[in-house]
């Protein structure tokens, strides 16, 4: 992995902080002063910050397909917590990368690694979500634009980020924002004078969904690379 990266999982440092450090010399991998933050390193190596060892801290990062009818919360309340389907010690230890409503299925991210996740979830960075959403009555023509351009909602300050729409039957489209605000999806609709009936999250960023509902994984070394 790149220096900073390892800085960044061994400190608390953001990256450019990281980089500073970097560039200011003090940083040592096996000894040797490295100035340039893309180097890659391996977490073997003996790498110092002002001299003291730095130790990448190990988090985990899962993905699952929600089921229907569960919440995306460490306990269960009127409905089932998802972490009912994650098997695994100190689970209680993940928290939820954008969390989706109860009559929402599809991809959730689970991880402790809180700088990962604002990384997906900060409007800043522009993580793309892909959701599959059916609805009651046919698509308007001018809601594409509509999305495009942003909708105020009702009680919120700002117009919602460009949104695409991506329509694949009278009733049926994909959705991609790059935001979450609450029930985000269901307010767009409804601002439109449409109603969701069913929606699922298929994709964040570059991950797809791939595996059953109500099951999950952990992710590759690749997929937490690209946040
Ligand atoms: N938007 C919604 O309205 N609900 C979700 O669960 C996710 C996005």
């Amino acid at each position: 992995m790149r220096l900073d990266k390892f800085i960044c999982k061994s400190t608390e440092l953001t990256r450019t902080e990281a980089n500073q450090v970097i560039n200011a010399g003090e940083v040592a991998v096996n000894d040797e002063l490295i100035t340039n933050e893309a180097v890659q390193v391996h977490e073997n190596n003996a790498i110092t910050l002002n001299g003291q060892r730095l130790k990448a801290r190990s988090y985990r990062y899962i993905l699952m397909h929600k089921p229907f009818g569960t919440i995306c919360s460490n306990v269960d309340e009127v409905y089932p917590s998802v972490f009912n389907y994650i098997d695994i010690d100190r689970a209680s230890e993940l928290h939820i990368t954008g969390r989706l409503d109860a009559d929402t299925t599809g991809l959730i991210l689970l991880t402790d690694d809180g700088r990962w996740s604002f990384n997906i979830i900060s409007p800043n960075k522009q993580c793309e979500k892909v959701y599959r959403v059916a609805l009651r009555d046919v698509i308007a023509g001018d809601v594409a634009l509509k999305f495009k351009h942003g909708m105020q909602l009702q009680g919120e300050n700002n117009l919602t980020l460009p949104a695409k729409l991506n329509i694949i039957g009278d009733k049926e489209v994909f959705l991609t924002i790059t935001e979450g605000r609450h029930h985000q999806v269901k307010r767009m609709f409804a601002a439109v004078g449409n109603r969701v009936v069913s929606l699922h999250r298929e994709k964040i960023g570059e991950i797809s969904l791939d595996v059953e509902v109500g099951h999950w994984r952990y992710l590759t070394a690749n997929e937490i690379d690209l946040f």
